[in-house]
């Protein structure tokens, strides 16, 4: 972590060019300040409204907000339709690239007219206002297209990482209470189709009320098929008219669920409503990409099912009318220059993407990057995790050509779209800080008791206004909602999970969570989650998992376990090598690849604090291999050397 708060001495200055035509200048800092209300109003009038609102924010019930009351719009009349009204019809909405070559060009007209047919076979399937629509898809233009349907009926998109196991599917369809599901005979991943029909078929037998399951054909791979259940995309949909008149809805009608994982077991259902959403997320990406529709070729190199996904590929570039970059695969795929082929190719000239993929670019050499030609790019982006100094400065210089300013965004699946940010045309930047609120958002940083801290000091990161992007509840449980996020300071003060530092200037560094959640490849999973994950294992008595500091993907998942007595009996060759191969399937077949530990170790005891609480923080030392720190609280500090006893020689990385 030191590395991260640590201050590189470098700054950066806003390219004098960029400064003299930014979207946005300094000034809109202390307009914001003015009025915050009348900023965002302002910021609302950047879309099309069918009915203007009566009031922009009512926040009478808090934690519960309403922003843009009485106001009326379609979110994906905002992100297409009127794109194509204006004229810019024939204007690219995505180049897409498939994994093995494959591509697709869409205009905002084509995108219209596939939006428009696969809203009419929503209707024709039952699918009304209100409803949940499941979306499981590899990153294809349909993943688009169907979050965009869903939005013109006024259906409410739930859409889930292609990554995640049949279990998972199952749990979230169970929750949202979906009754169609969108998925694919499967997507291209590492140079190889890779199946995501059969994980449907397992997690709807195992669910009630699914009644249809729409299927794009991508990879022509066999699938299994209920007739009275499965339907083919292209017979539904390609049978459609492309003409659809779409209604007005609410600005707070809801728009989209993403479960993220929280700390306990249970991953909670972020809901998003339309008009403050749609806000937040365009003014950002206009703002902070100082996104010029025209020029402008945009990349943001996510996966659709995260919220980065649906802010800034789906919704914040079509409402902006972006051209943007759609790719597939992996980064590895089939060379090591794969995204530096398509920044080429595309002529891109804004990239959006994590910490964790610049370093491992920096693993494999800047001789990479500099076999190609990346002279379109002109700003770059960073988010999910602290971005390291060195990561930050080699991604400015073997990817950005030293001229390109990195906009380190930090903001949550909770909060929808950018809350602290640097602006390319006014913030020198400082590597390794998203520096400062944006405008119009009230961030501080406390002490335990709420207290705000004064510049050169570390604390909790809370925001004390409403925003318009916020999450308006978690899905079928407000008290969770309030309990979460809002209790901690009281209920008009969001409490983020983050720790914080600000620098003598002012910056916030972001430190990392501060509760049982881990970050690994800018990905939230809960060590809570994991751990239940282990002790559902016949063999597993208990389990304690860790983030560990991992040097490519941030953190790497670390469990300790506790064999049950009959492990022997069960013939899993205990301690062995083929149980930990064993559980590390285990637990990436139950939540999914993203969540297979790096590496568990058997052990006799965990540390525990007298009432029961697992230390955590020595386990981290362990894993990180660091001297232990205070160890006074343990019921028995014998415990620790009998775990650090029981660690293998070389522990097992793969
Ligand atoms: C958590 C939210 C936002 C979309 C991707 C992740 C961490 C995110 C940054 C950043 C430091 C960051 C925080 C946050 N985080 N961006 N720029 N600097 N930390 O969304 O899964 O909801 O995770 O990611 O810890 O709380 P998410």
């Amino acid at each position: 972590m030191s590395e991260t708060t640590q201050a590189t001495g470098r700054t950066f200055t806003p390219p004098a060019e960029l400064a003299a035509q930014a979207n946005v200048g300094p000034e809109i800092y202390d307009e914001a300040a003015r009025d915050r209300l009348s900023f965002w109003a302002d910021a609302a009038h950047r879309l099309t409204w069918d009915r203007e609102w009566d009031t922009v924010l009512d926040w009478s019930n808090p934690p519960f907000a309403k922003w843009f009351v009485g106001g009326r719009l379609n979110v994906a009349y905002n992100c297409v339709d009127r794109h194509v009204e204006a004229g810019h019809g024939e204007q690219v909405a995505y180049h897409w690239e498939g994994e093995p070559g494959d591509t697709r060009t869409l205009t905002y007209a084509q995108l219209k007219d596939e939006v428009c047919r696969a809203a009419n076979a929503l209707t024709e399937l039952g699918v009304t206002a209100g409803d949940r629509v499941a979306i499981y898809l590899p990153m294809i233009p349909e993943a688009v297209v169907s979050m965009l349907a869903c939005a013109r009926i006024g259906a409410v998109h739930m859409v889930v990482f292609g990554g995640f196991s049949a279990d998972a599917l199952a749990s979230r369809i169970t929750d949202a209470g979906a009754q169609v599901v969108i998925t694919a005979d499967g997507g291209y991943r590492r140079g190889a189709p890779s199946a995501l029909k059969p994980a449907v078929d397992d997690a709807v037998s195992r669910v009630e009320g699914v009644r249809h399951v729409l299927v794009v054909k991508r990879t022509e791979q066999d699938v299994e098929w209920d007739d009275s259940r499965d339907l083919w995309w292209h017979d539904v949909v390609g049978r459609q008219s492309a003409e659809h008149t779409c209604e007005f809805f609410d600005a707070e009608h809801p728009l989209y669920i993403m479960y993220t994982s929280g700390t306990t077991a249970k991953p909670k259902g972020i809901l998003h409503t339309s008009g403050g959403y749609l806000t937040q997320v365009a003014y950002t990406h206009w703002a902070t990409f100082d996104l010029k529709p025209d020029p402008d070729v945009y990349w943001t190199a996510a996966d659709v099912g995260w919220v980065t996904g649906h802010s800034y590929i789906a919704y914040g570039p079509l409402a902006n009318r972006a051209t943007s970059v759609m790719y597939e695969g992996t980064p590895e795929t089939p060379h090591r220059g794969r995204w530096f082929e398509l920044i080429e190719k595309y002529r891109v000239t804004i990239l959006y993407t994590a910490p964790t993929v610049i370093r491992t670019f920096m693993k494999w050499g800047e001789d990479v990057p500099a076999g190609f030609d990346l002279s379109s790019l002109r700003l770059l982006g960073s988010v999910g995790e602290p971005i390291n100094p060195e990561a930050w400065l080699w991604y400015h210089e073997h990817i950005g050509g030293g001229r390109c300013p990195i906009m380190d965004t930090w903001w949550q699946t909770e909060t929808g779209a950018h809350m602290l940010t640097p602006l390319p045309g006014v913030t020198t930047l400082q590597p390794g800080s998203a520096q400062h609120p944006f405008p119009g958002i009230s961030a501080k940083v406390v002490d335990d008791e709420g207290n705000e801290l004064g510049d050169d000091s570390t604390g909790l990161l809370v925001l004390t206004e409403p925003w318009p992007s916020m999450l308006r509840t978690i899905w079928g449980d407000d008290d969770r909602y309030v309990d979460t996020y809002w209790s901690r300071f009281g209920t008009d003060v969001y409490f983020a999970g983050d720790g914080a530092k600000k620098d003598a200037d002012g910056n916030i560094w972001l430190l990392g969570r501060v509760d049982d959640v881990m970050n690994v490849s800018g990905h939230r999973i809960s060590t809570t989650e994991v751990e239940s994950s282990l002790v559902g294992h016949p063999t597993v008595a208990e389990a304690a998992v860790v983030g560990a500091s991992d040097p490519t993907t941030g953190q790497g998942i670390v469990a300790f376990v506790i064999l049950r007595g009959n492990a022997e009996a069960q013939g899993e060759g205990a301690s062995g090598d083929e149980l930990v191969q064993t559980l590390k399937t285990h637990v990436a077949k139950d939540i999914g690849p993203i969540a297979k530990p790096r590496q568990i170790m058997v052990v006799q005891e965990l540390p525990k604090t007298r009432s029961g609480k697992i230390m955590r923080r020595l386990l981290r030392d362990i894993a990180e291999n660091r001297e232990l720190g205070d160890v006074t609280t343990l019921t028995d500090s014998s415990v620790m050397n009998m775990i650090k006893d029981k660690l293998p020689a070389a522990p097992s990385e793969d």
